[in-house]
This record gives C-alpha cells, sequence and structure tokens, in this order.
C-alpha cells in the first residue's frame, strides 16, 4: 500500500513579494486556480488507479499555518488527512522521520510516497506511471527516487549518478552517487557529462527502510523524533507533536542526512535507484522558473490578472490588486500585491533572495 506523505513546510522566500513568512509558496496558487498544495494532494488520484492508495495522506507542517492548510485540504476533497503539526521548522529529515513513525504506529510498513508541497508536475499521468515503475523496487527495500533531465547547471538540486541516461524507457537505474547541492563548478560538469539526473525531490520507499537508514546516520534525529511523536497531542484534528522535544532536534535535510551518506556506503544494504521522469516537473522556486513553466503567449509573455501588455516580449507579469500596463519591456518579471510591488530582470533570482534578507534585517 502507499501513503502519500505530503511536506509543507517550507518558506519559498525567492517568490516575493507573493510568498511571505505568513503565505509561504505551496499555499499560493500560481498558476491555475489550485494552490501548490491541492495540485499536490490531486496528482495523487490518477495513481489510485494503478496501486492501492491510502486516500488520507499524511501532511506534515508549521503549526502557524494549520488552519490554512486544513482549509485547503478540505476544498481540494481531501478526506481526513493526518496533520502533523511541527513547533517550528526542522528540515525534512525530522518532518519526514515523524511521518513514517506515524505510519509505525500504526504497526504498517506502507510505501511511503513522498513529495514536496510546492512543486509543479504538468503531466500527472506521467507521474502516476513514474510511481508504478518504482513501486516493485522500493517495496523491495530499495530508497526510490525520480530524476529530472538537468536543463542547466543549477546548483540549488541534488543530482543522481546513474550509468547510463537510458533515454527514457521509464525503468529503474541504479544510483551510483548522490550529490546535494553541488557548487557552481560542478554544476557545470554534471550538466555536460550526461550521466547525471536533478533529484526531484520526491521519494518513494518503506517507513522501515527511512527509520532504518535514520537509525544509521543520524540516530539523535530519530531518537528526538521519537519522543516528539510518543508524546504527541491530538488537537482537534490535527496532532501536535511536543514542542520542546522537537525543538531541540538538530536541524537537517533528507538529503544531507540520509541521501548522500548513503550513496556512499555499500554496507546499509539499502540501495538507491532512479527512475527517469519526464512530467513537466518544476520546483518553481523563482520567479524565472515560473515563467519557464507557465503557459505563455505568442510574445512569450507569461500574463495573469488584470494585465494589459503592449509591445511587450518575455515578460512575467501578474497583478493581484491593481491594474499593471506594460509598454515597450522586455524581459522583465513584474509581480503586484496589495502592499509591494517587485520589478526585476529575468535571471536576476539571486538577486531576490538578498532584498528579502535586507527587508528582514530592516524590520
Ligand atoms: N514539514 C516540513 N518541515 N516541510 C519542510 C521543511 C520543514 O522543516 N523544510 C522544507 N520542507 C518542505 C518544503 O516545503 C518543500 O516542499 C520540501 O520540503 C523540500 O524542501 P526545500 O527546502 O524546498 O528543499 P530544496 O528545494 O532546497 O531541495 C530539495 O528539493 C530539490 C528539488 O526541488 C532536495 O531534495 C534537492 O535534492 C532537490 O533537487
Ligand atoms: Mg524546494
Amino acid at each position: 500500500k502507499v501513503q502519500p506523505v505530503i511536506l509543507c513546510g517550507g518558506a519559498g522566500t525567492r517568490l516575493w513579494p507573493m510568498s511571505r513568512d505568513q503565505h509561504p509558496k505551496q499555499l499560493l496558487s500560481l498558476l491555475g486556480e489550485r494552490t501548490l498544495l491541492q495540485a499536490t494532494v490531486g496528482r495523487v488520484e490518477p495513481l489510485g488507479a494503478l496501486l492501492e492508495v491510502e486516500r488520507s495522506p499524511i501532511v506534515v507542517c508549521n503549526e502557524a499555518y494549520r488552519f490554512i492548510t486544513a482549509e485547503q485540504l478540505r476544498q481540494a476533497g481531501v478526506p481526513q488527512p493526518t496533520i502533523l503539526l511541527e513547533p517550528a521548522g526542522r528540515n525534512t529529515a525530522p518532518a519526514l522521520t515523524l511521518a513514517a513513525l506515524q505510519v509505525e504506529r500504526q504497526a504498517e510498513d506502507a510505501l511511503l510516497l513522498v513529495m514536496p508541497a510546492d512543486h509543479l508536475i504538468d503531466d500527472s499521468a506521467a507521474f502516476a506511471d513514474a510511481v508504478l515503475r518504482a513501486a516493485e523496487c522500493a517495496a523491495a527495500g530499495a530508497v526510490l527516487t525520480f530524476g529530472i533531465r538537468p536543463r542547466r547547471a543549477e546548483t540549488g538540486y541534488g543530482y543522481l549518478q546513474v550509468e547510463r541516461d537510458d533515454g527514457g524507457s521509464g525503468v529503474p537505474l541504479p544510483v551510483l552517487a548522490f550529490v546535494e547541492k553541488p557548487d557552481a563548478p560542478t554544476a557545470e560538469r554534471y550538466m555536460e557529462d550526461g550521466s547525471y539526473l536533478w533529484n526531484s525531490g520526491i521519494f518513494l520507499l518503506r517507513a522501515s527502510v527511512w527509520l532504518r537508514a535514520m537509525e544509521r546516520f543520524a540516530p539523535d534525529i530519530l531518537a528526538q523524533c521519537r519522543k516528539a511523536i510518543d508524546a504527541a497531542q491530538a488537537d482537534m484534528d490535527f496532532i501536535r507533536v511536543a514542542s520542546d522535544v522537537f525543538t531541540a532536534c538538530r536541524s537537517e535535510s533528507i538529503d544531507y542526512a540520509v541521501m548522500e551518506r548513503l550513496s556512499g556506503d555499500a554496507e546499509s544494504g539499502i540501495d538507491i535507484a532512479v527512475v527517469p521522469m519526464e512530467a513537466g516537473w518544476s520546483d518553481v522556486g523563482t520567479w524565472d522558473a515560473l515563467w519557464e513553466a507557465a503557459p505563455r503567449d505568442d510574445e512569450d509573455n507569461a500574463l495573469r490578472g488584470d494585465v494589459l501588455a503592449q509591445d511587450t516580449e518575455g515578460c512575467l507579469v501578474q497583478a493581484t490588486h491593481r491594474m499593471v500596463a506594460c509598454v515597450g519591456v522586455r524581459d522583465l518579471i513584474v509581480v503586484e500585491t496589495a502592499d509591494a510591488v517587485l520589478v526585476a530582470r529575468r535571471g536576476s533570482g539571486q538577486g531576490l533572495r538578498e532584498v528579502v534578507a535586507r527587508l528582514k534585517a530592516e524590520g
């Protein structure tokens, strides 16, 4: 049985001014009607025709967003989600560990389908197909990842080295090395080399396999999470993990805590494999990525809201509260919200990170 687990705790600061502390990326609708969280839960539906899938996902999120998260899930028609509340974010390794322990408590060893709540996937059918192809290998005890053919030398992703990219037959390939967020020259090299895939951040693995890996590579995090789940309190429809214990937990990602180490450790007995996936995946981490992923008109503009564009090319323009008119401009990002407007050149996503840091520092 497949148990969807949704990691829903990120901030998405590079999508300022749309994403804020009060309104992180996964709770926004960046394209279309549904929010990214709602699109993520919806993505599981086609899979139900192929595999036995638990209809109620486990959603791990920060307690500050519990009501809006629950409301969005309700609107999306999700029956009785299990919502685990973190008092503070401790990155993805503790979040996934909480979910795995929750499954263990129900005396199950389900296959966890771990999905970040803030990605776009165009083709749900192709995604379902990739998960189906991964299922057998994952049931046998491997950690399955989903690989994307790299489109640029991105330093914000994990890279999966494979023997060869077999051109999309969809069969799981053994992963020879997992490298999280390489520096720029290394990412360039991987891009040229051709035997590396991006890690999409989606995983399929047994709950017990994850807990075994944590026992081996991060026993302190596992112990802390176990205490936090054992002392968890039900609060309306939520499960609140024990605040002090969880807050004392070290912060680390799935990728650094486990995946990198696992790929270099023959003795663990746990293999990593990857299913190459062509499903229109984008993590829409930046406005540039959103422009790339968005449907565009003949002038290559992605326009949303009350926007008038004249002699304008290659722009992303979003209006939420006021009308925006553009005349004679190219390659711009313009994002209007109630209290802030961003005007940036496309391709300057890194600079935006600095702006957000400055705004934070200046309060
Ligand atoms: N519940 C919870 N708690 N969720 C979290 C937390 C947390 O403390 N921190 C992050 N998340 C959620 C985010 O909302 C996101 O959906 C997902 O976990 C991944 O976290 P990111 O912080 O976005 O990770 P990343 O983008 O830097 O890197 C990961 O994703 C890349 C692809 O987008 C890695 O898995 C990379 O290897 C991968 O390439
Ligand atoms: Mg991300």
